[in-house]
């Protein structure tokens, strides 16, 4: 079977195109024949040597991926043969508080490979109504997206969610919302994504690029009282706007950071909005399967802007590179 690993070198040039032995399940484990994968921006950083932590190479990257489970070790129980699966991103949390564990494509070989061998523990069943490319967005994304709003946030009917731009984990959150009968507020760099957003159900729009102050905006389109969350992935650059977004009491879901790791905060600017500030790591198997079951109920389907074929890896990640990208980007096997 072939792989794709990332070694020492240059971003892109140190990816390289592998054989290895098709794995065999030992007691617990099953074996997935790969039908498709997602991408994330970290995937990207994992690439280009730039994430916040380091791990051995090789590394086959990738959290996200789906398979047909082809071979099943003694006593496995969650799983069986011709089952349709996705890893989850924490191989080992199972629900609950936080547990560090090994992550796909961190810590442990990932999904950019036609086979992978995963523990039971680490794989949950994926929504029959969606297609393999579909089912392969939800792992990292999608469940942060729901770990955010819904397992720690509390997402109700009626609040209002400061949605940042229009890749893979705000489009989740702003389908979420939508679900949940929250209000959404998206902003982007783009009004084309914008007017997509719009179509996908979100209340209010503001493009960032021409209103810099959108966080005012946003107070603004919500009658002046401020949001009662934000999907923060902006980072140094976003974070002291949203805290000013928000409502008092109000939640700053920080994700991620593609505006920048080093800022400062003023603690003043949390205290005094009462805020709560809340780092996200993904989410645990139990939200990933209770997001699956909302989204089965829904018949929600994500949003895919591209395929490529897996072999294009490092065509599809600098195409994420370039954020021209609405939602998900995925690899077909
Ligand atoms: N903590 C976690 O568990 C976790 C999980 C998943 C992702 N993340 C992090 O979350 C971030 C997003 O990940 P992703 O996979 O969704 O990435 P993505 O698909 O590449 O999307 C990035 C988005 O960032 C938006 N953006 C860029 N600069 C912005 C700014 N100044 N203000 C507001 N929005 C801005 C862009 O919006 P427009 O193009 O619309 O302008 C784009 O849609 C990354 O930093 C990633 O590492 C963290």
């Amino acid at each position: 079977m072939q792989a794709i690993t990332i070694d020492v070198g240059p971003p892109f040039e140190n990816l390289s195109l592998i054989d290895r032995p098709v794995p065999t399940p030992a007691r617990g484990e099953v074996v997935l024949k790969l039908k498709a994968a997602s991408l994330n921006y970290r995937d990207l950083e994992m690439v280009s040597g730039t994430y916040s932590s380091r791990f051995p190479l090789p590394l086959v990257p990738l959290s996200d991926g789906v398979g047909e489970v082809v071979a099943v070790g003694d006593g496995v129980t969650r799983a069986r043969l011709g089952d349709r699966v996705a890893g989850t991103f924490w191989q080992g949390w199972v629900a609950g508080a936080f547990e560090d564990c090994p992550q796909l494509g961190g810590s442990a070989d990932g999904m950019l490979s036609e086979y992978v061998k995963l523990d039971e523990i680490g794989i949950v069943q994926v929504p029959a109504h969606l297609t393999d490319h579909e089912a392969a967005t939800l792992p990292c994304a999608a469940v942060t997206a729901w770990q955010a709003l819904v397992t720690d946030g509390l997402l109700k009917a009626g609040e209002t969610v400061l949605i940042q731009g229009t890749g893979g984990v705000a489009v989740f959150a702003l389908q979420f919302a939508a679900m949940f009968g929250a209000r959404a507020i998206v902003i982007s760099s783009s009004d084309a994504k914008l007017e997509r957003a719009t179509a996908l159900g979100a209340s209010a729009t503001v493009n960032y690029v021409k209103t810099p102050d959108w966080h005012l905006a946003a107070r603004e389109l919500n009658g002046g009282r401020g949001v009662d969350h934000v999907i923060e992935v902006g980072g140094a650059e976003t974070l002291l706007r949203s805290l000013e977004a928000i409502r008092l009491g109000g939640q700053v879901h920080l994700i991620g950071y593609v505006g920048g790791k080093l800022g400062m905060v003023n603690p003043m600017a949390i205290l005094n909005r009462r805020a709560v500030l809340r780092g996200l790591p993904t989410g645990s198997r139990a939200t990933f399967e209770a997001m699956n079951r909302a989204i089965a109920e829904n018949r929600m389907r994500p949003v895919i802007d591209r395929v490529f074929p897996w072999r294009d890896f490092a065509d599809a990640l600098r195409y994420l590179g370039e954020g021209r990208h609405f939602g998900k980007i995925v690899l077909s096997f």
